[in-house]
C-alpha cells in the first residue's frame, strides 16, 4: 500500500494532511485517515471496475437519509475542495479508481461487541424503521440491478444446494428454501422500496463505555442497497442480531417490536420475517460454500460461516410459532382469527356446558404461588408424597378448590422446566391453565362440541397421566383447542383421535395420583388458539419473561368454565409499585442493590426467587449462614413461637445451652457471653467492656472499617464517618492503614509485611497519647470486608495485639463477617492469625436471619463491667433467639458446613485465579473459604481501581441471575460471600458467568 501516494491525493483533492493506515474491506480499499488537526476519516478507494452509479447510489442515499433523519448515525460525506462528493483518478499503478471520503464514526463493530444487551437491539430496531421510512422516497436507477443478496432473488441458492456435503445441513437449507418458495408470492405482494439491504453485524457500530448505556454509533456500507419489500431489510438485520445471542427469541422480538413502534408492520410482514431471516442465512452459507470451493485455502470463509450454521442447526423453529411470538409482542392477534375466537368465547361466557356437574363460581380459589405458598418446600425437588399433598393447606369447599391462571409457582421442579443447565437457570413457572382440585374419578364434560386431536397416557413422574386435547371450530370457521390433563387414562378404551364429542357429553374422568402423574387429583384445563410449534406437547407453564406470548397463545380459559377472568387470574405483586411505595415510605439513603432491584419472595439454601419465580444464585448473603429457609430453623422457630418468647429476666435452660455451645468453640480463656440483638449493639457493648476494664476511651481501628450503624459503632467505622456527608472522625479514635498486601505500603512478596503493617499501630497509640488519651482498645474486623475482602498477611495481628497490650489496651475481634466456619480452614478469623483476642463480637450469621448479636469475653473483663449499672437488652437472649442461635451452630457442625466452605472456597479460588490469568483487568483474586474478593483494575501496571468495571460486572452477574456485591474504598472489589451451603454446581455457575462477562468487557 503506497500511503505516500494516497496522502498526496488527499492533500490535493481534499486539502487534508494526514497519516494513513489500512482498514479491512472485501473488494474495495478502506483507508483510515488521521488528519493533522486530529480528525478521522475513511478514504474509500473503489475496486478498479467499479461503476460510477454504484458510488453515486450510496452517496445519494446517505445524503437523502441525512436530510430526513439527521440524528441517525450515518457517515458524513466529505466533499473535495471543489465541492465534489466523489472523484475519479489514477492510482499509483495507473489504474482508474473512484474515490470518496467519509467521516469516521466512533465505536466497535457489533460482531465484536459481544454483550447480549437487548437495549442496543431495540435501538437498532428503531433505527432500521426510520431508515426504511426515509428510503421510501428514495429512487436511484442502480437499485434495480440484479444482486445476489436481494432476498427477492434469493432462489438462486437452490441450484447450488448439492455443494453442501453434510446431509443434515443440506436438509436444513432445503427446508428453508421450501418455506421461502411458499412465502414468495406473499412477499411479491408487499410494496417495494429502496432498502439498505445489508445491516449485518459488521456494518453496525456500537459505542459507549461500561458506565454509559451502549448505543449504536454507526450504520455503514450502503453497497448492497436494492429495491425490494422493506421487510427484507428488517429480516436481514434480524439474521445477524440472533447469531450467537444468548436469547435469540428475545433479541428477535426486541428488534421487531422496536421497529414496529417506529414504523408499524403489517400482519403479513410479521409472518414473513422468520422465513426471510433463515433464507438470508441460507444465502450466506451457500455463498460461502461456493467461495470456499473457489478458494479452498482460505480458512476465514469457513470460520465466518460458523455462527450462521450454529444458529441454523440449533434453531429449527416453527415459523408460525415465531410469527405468533412476534405478533403477540406487538399486540396483534397471535394467529389469524384469534380475535374472533376470543369474542366468541366472551359472548358465550355463562352459557357453555358445565364441565363438572356443579357451578364452579362457588368454589374457593387457592394459591400455590411463589409469594403466597411454600409449595414445594425444596423448590428443586418435589417428592411424590409432597406432590400428592400439594394445596392440602388450602381451605376447600367439600374437597373442591381452584388454582389460578397466570400464577407463578415453584412446584415445577423437574430439569425439563429449566431453560439452562444450572439449578439457578431460568425456569418455566407461570401456570397457563386453571386447575380444579377435587376427588378422583369425577366425571368431566365437554364445555363445547369438539374433535379429539390427542388422547394419550403420559405416564412419566409428575406428567399429565391421561391427557386429551380437543379441537373446536366456531361459526366463522376459526379453530381453537382445549386441553384436559391429569385424567384417568381409562378413557383410552373408548376414545380415539378423530372422535367427535358433543357439548356437555362426559368424555373422561379425573385421575387419582396413581394415574395422573402422581399429583393430588385435579383437572388442568388449558386453552390454546393454535398448536403450530407446540403440537400436542403444550407447555402447561411458561417462562415469566415470555408471558406476552403465552398469555396470547393460551389465554385464560375462564370463559369456557363460565367463570369471570377476574376470579381466576392471578395478579402477582407489582415490583414497580413496591419500589414506588418504598421511595415514599423510607429515607432516600436506604440502599437497594442492583440497577434492576430484585423483589424476593422465596428462598432455599443459596437460592432466591423473585415474584415470578425467577431463580437467583445467592453468592452474596452471609446472613443465611446455614442456607435460606433451613427446615430445622423453621421448625424450631415455629415450635418456640407457640410456647414462649421472653427475655433474660426469666430463667430458661436454652440461654445457658446456647452460651455453652458458643463457648465450646473458644479456648478456656473465654468463659462469659452477652446476648444482644445486632452486630452494632454487640460492638457498642464491646467498647463499654473495654472502657470499663481499662478506664481508657481511646480506640485504634482500621481505616475503611465497618462495625455497625449505631452512634458509637459509627464513631469507630471509618467507612461511615469518612464517607461523603459522614460525621467525621472523633478525637478518641485513631486510624491505621489496612493490612492490604496488594494495594498497601507493604507488599505480599515482603515476608515481613505482616509485622510491618502491625507496627503502624504504635504511631496511632502515640497520636492518641499526644492528645492526652490512652488506648482502651484496638478493634478490627479480623478480615476487613467492606474495605475490599482483605486477608491480612501472616503475623499481622500478633504484632498489633502485642503493641496494643503493651500500651494497656484490649484487643477486640469483630468476627461478624468471618466467624462460624466461613473461612473453611478456621472457625474464627483470629485463629488464622494465631492470636487470642480479649473480646470477640459475633453477629448476623449466628441467627441465620433472626436478629442476634453476641459478645464473648473473659470473667476478668466482665467483672470490671459488672460493677456498673445492670445490663439488659430486651431482645438479646430471648428464648426464640437462643433456640435459633444454638440450632445454627449445631447445623454448621452436623452438616459439615465449615468443611464445605473450605472445599467450595478452594474450588472458587482456583477457578477465579485461572480466569485472572486470562484478563489483565483482574488485579487480584484473594480469599479464604467462602470469603472472597476480586480486585478490578484499569491497568495492571498502575493498578488503578476500576469501579465502573466492578459495577458493570456486578449488574451483569445479576442479569445472569447470580448475586454478588461490590466493596472496597474505591468500590472496585467484587465480593463473593455465599451461604455456606453453596455446592460445586453453584461455584461452577459463578465461574462460568464471570468468565463470560469478562469476555464481554
Ligand atoms: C464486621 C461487621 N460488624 C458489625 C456489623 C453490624 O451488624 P448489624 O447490622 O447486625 O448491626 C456488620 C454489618 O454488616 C459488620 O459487617
Amino acid at each position: 500500500m503506497n500511503f505516500v501516494f494516497w496522502q498526496s491525493i488527499l492533500e490535493k483533492y481534499w486539502g487534508i494532511s494526514s497519516k494513513l493506515s489500512l482498514l479491512d474491506g472485501e473488494f474495495d480499499l478502506n483507508i483510515l485517515v488521521r488528519s493533522t488537526d486530529d480528525k478521522q476519516y475513511v478514504l474509500k478507494i473503489m475496486r478498479e471496475d467499479c461503476l460510477q452509479d454504484f458510488v453515486d447510489m450510496q452517496i445519494q442515499a446517505i445524503s437523502h437519509l441525512k436530510s430526513i433523519e439527521p440524528e441517525l448515525p450515518f457517515p458524513d460525506i466529505i466533499e473535495t475542495i471543489s465541492g465534489k462528493k466523489f472523484i475519479q483518478c489514477e492510482d499509483n499503478l495507473g489504474r482508474t479508481r473512484l474515490l470518496w471520503l467519509i467521516k469516521k464514526l466512533p465505536g466497535q463493530k457489533y460482531v465484536e461487541y459481544k454483550r447480549n444487551n437487548l437495549n442496543v437491539v431495540k435501538e437498532l430496531g428503531h433505527m432500521i424503521a426510520k431508515c426504511d421510512r426515509s428510503l421510501e422516497s428514495f429512487e436511484h436507477g442502480f437499485l434495480t440491478r440484479s444482486l445476489k443478496w436481494n432476498l427477492i432473488e434469493a432462489g438462486w441458492v437452490e441450484k447450488h444446494i448439492d455443494l453442501i456435503e453434510d446431509p443434515s445441513r443440506k436438509v436444513i437449507v432445503q427446508n428453508i428454501i421450501k418455506e421461502y418458495k411458499n412465502i414468495l408470492p406473499k412477499l411479491r405482494e408487499q410494496p417495494f422500496q429502496a432498502i439498505h439491504g445489508d445491516i449485518n453485524d459488521h456494518n453496525i457500530l456500537v459505542a459507549g463505555g461500561l458506565k454509559d448505556q451502549p448505543y449504536i454509533s454507526g450504520i455503514l456500507d450502503f453497497g448492497d442497497m436494492c429495491h425490494c419489500p422493506r421487510v427484507c431489510n428488517l429480516a436481514i438485520a434480524a439474521a445477524y442480531v440472533v447469531l450467537d445471542h444468548d436469547q435469540p427469541e428475545a433479541a428477535l422480538t426486541s428488534l421487531v417490536s422496536a421497529y414496529n413502534i417506529s414504523s408499524p408492520l403489517t400482519v403479513a410482514e410479521f409472518d414473513l420475517i422468520w422465513p426471510l431471516l433463515t433464507m438470508r442465512l441460507a444465502v450466506s452459507v451457500v455463498n460461502s460454500t461456493l467461495m470456499s470451493n473457489e478458494d479452498p485455502d482460505d480458512p476465514y470463509i469457513t470460520v465466518s460461516q460458523a455462527p450462521a450454521w450454529r444458529f441454523l442447526e440449533h434453531n429449527s423453529q416453527n415459523s408460525k410459532f415465531i410469527a405468533a411470538r412476534l405478533r403477540s409482542k406487538c399486540g396483534k392477534p397471535v394467529v389469524e382469527g384469534a380475535d374472533r375466537v376470543l369474542s366468541y368465547l366472551e359472548e358465550g361466557r355463562g352459557s357453555f356446558a358445565q364441565i363438572f356437574d356443579f357451578d364452579l363460581n362457588s368454589l374457593p380459589m387457592g394459591s400455590l404461588s411463589v409469594e403466597n405458598s411454600s409449595w414445594p418446600q425444596n423448590p428443586f425437588s418435589l417428592p411424590l408424597d409432597e406432590a400428592l399433598k400439594v394445596g392440602s393447606d388450602i381451605i376447600a369447599k367439600d374437597g373442591f378448590w381452584m388454582g389460578y391462571y397466570n400464577e407463578p409457582r415453584l412446584i415445577y421442579t423437574e430439569p425439563a422446566f429449566r431453560n439452562g443447565p444450572w439449578k439457578a437457570s431460568d425456569r418455566r413457572t407461570v401456570h397457563l391453565g386453571i386447575d380444579i382440585f377435587g376427588p378422583a374419578h369425577l366425571k368431566i364434560r365437554a364445555p363445547i362440541e369438539g374433535k379429539v386431536v390427542v388422547a394419550e397416557n403420559r405416564k412419566q413422574h409428575l406428567d399429565y397421566g391421561g391427557v386429551i386435547i380437543l379441537e373446536h371450530e366456531i361459526p366463522s370457521g376459526d379453530l381453537f383447542y382445549t386441553l384436559y390433563g391429569h385424567l384417568d387414562p381409562k378413557f383410552l378404551k373408548e376414545l380415539k383421535v378423530g372422535d367427535k364429542i358433543q357439548s356437555g357429553a362426559v368424555f373422561c374422568t379425573l385421575g387419582d395420583n396413581k394415574h395422573n402423574g402422581g399429583w393430588a387429583p385435579h383437572l388442568h384445563f388449558q386453552l390454546a388458539l393454535m398448536t403450530d410449534g407446540i403440537e400436542k406437547d403444550w407447555p402447561g407453564v411458561g417462562d415469566p419473561d415470555e408471558m406476552y406470548l403465552w398469555n396470547a397463545l393460551c389465554p385464560n380459559p375462564a370463559a369456557l368454565l363460565n367463570l369471570p377472568d377476574s376470579m381466576t387470574n392471578y395478579e402477582p405483586v407489582l415490583k414497580d409499585q413496591v419500589l414506588r411505595d418504598r421511595k415514599s415510605c423510607f429515607s432516600n439513603n436506604l440502599s437497594i442493590s442492583y440497577n434492576d432491584p430484585i423483589l424476593v419472595t422465596r428462598a432455599w439454601k443459596h437460592h432466591l426467587f423473585d415474584e415470578w419465580g425467577r431463580p437467583y444464585l445467592d453468592a452474596y448473603n452471609n446472613v443465611p449462614h446455614v442456607g435460606h429457609s433451613h427446615p430445622r430453623i423453621q421448625e424450631i422457630a415455629a415450635k418456640q413461637m407457640k410456647r414462649v418468647n421472653t427475655n433474660t429476666r426469666y430463667l430458661h435452660p436454652i440461654q445457658t445451652a446456647f452460651a455453652k455451645k458458643i463457648l465450646s468453640k473458644f479456648t478456656k480463656k473465654f468463659d462469659v457471653c452477652f446476648f444482644v440483638n445486632s452486630g452494632s449493639e454487640a460492638n457498642e457493648l464491646a467498647l463499654r467492656l473495654a472502657r470499663a476494664h481499662t478506664k481508657s476511651k481511646g480506640i485504634v481501628t482500621l481505616d475503611h472499617g465497618y462495625h455497625g450503624n449505631t452512634t458509637g459503632a459509627i464513631d469507630i467505622s471509618a467507612y461511615k464517618f469518612n464517607a461523603r456527608g459522614g460525621v467525621g472522625q472523633v478525637d478518641w479514635v485513631e486510624l491505621i492503614d489496612l493490612p492490604d498486601d496488594f494495594r498497601g505500603k507493604f507488599k505480599r512478596d515482603d515476608t515481613d509485611c505482616g509485622r510491618k503493617f502491625g507496627n503502624l499501630v504504635n504511631a496511632a497509640i502515640e497520636r492518641l497519647e499526644a492528645k492526652q488519651k490512652k488506648v482502651g482498645a484496638f478493634i478490627a474486623e479480623t478480615f476487613p470486608s467492606v474495605a475490599g475482602q482483605i486477608i491480612p498477611p501472616n503475623g499481622y495481628l500478633k504484632e498489633v495485639y502485642k503493641n496494643i497490650r503493651n500500651a494497656g489496651g484490649l484487643c477486640i475481634a469483630d468476627e461478624v463477617q468471618t466467624g462460624l466456619g466461613r473461612l473453611g480452614k478456621h472457625y474464627f478469623g483470629f485463629e488464622q492469625q494465631e492470636v487470642e483476642p480479649d473480646i470477640v463480637v459475633l453477629g448476623k450469621p449466628i441467627g441465620n436471619g433472626h436478629p442476634i448479636g453476641v459478645v464473648v469475653t473473659s470473667r476478668e473483663i466482665v467483672d470490671s463491667f459488672a460493677d456498673g449499672p445492670e445490663f439488659f437488652s430486651t431482645f438479646g437472649g430471648s428464648t426464640l433467639s437462643c433456640m435459633i442461635g444454638k440450632e445454627v451452630l449445631e447445623i454448621v457442625d452436623d452438616e459439615g458446613l465449615q468443611e464445605n466452605a473450605k472445599q467450595m472456597g478452594e474450588r472458587l479460588l482456583i477457578g477465579l485465579r485461572e480466569i485472572k490469568n486470562k484478563f489483565h483487568q483482574i488485579g487480584d483474586v484473594r480469599g479464604m473459604g467462602l470469603f472472597l474478593g476480586i480486585d478490578l483494575v484499569k491497568n495492571n501496571i498502575t493498578q488503578d481501581e476500576d469501579k465502573d468495571l466492578c459495577t458493570f460486572i456486578k449488574n451483569r452477574m445479576r442479569d445472569y441471575r447470580i448475586l454478588i456485591g461490590s466493596e472496597g474504598p474505591k468500590d472496585n472489589v467484587l465480593k463473593i460471600r455465599p451461604p455456606l451451603t453453596i455446592d460445586a454446581e453453584g461455584v461452577d455457575m459463578i465461574l462460568h458467568y464471570f468468565e463470560k462477562i469478562m469476555k464481554e468487557v
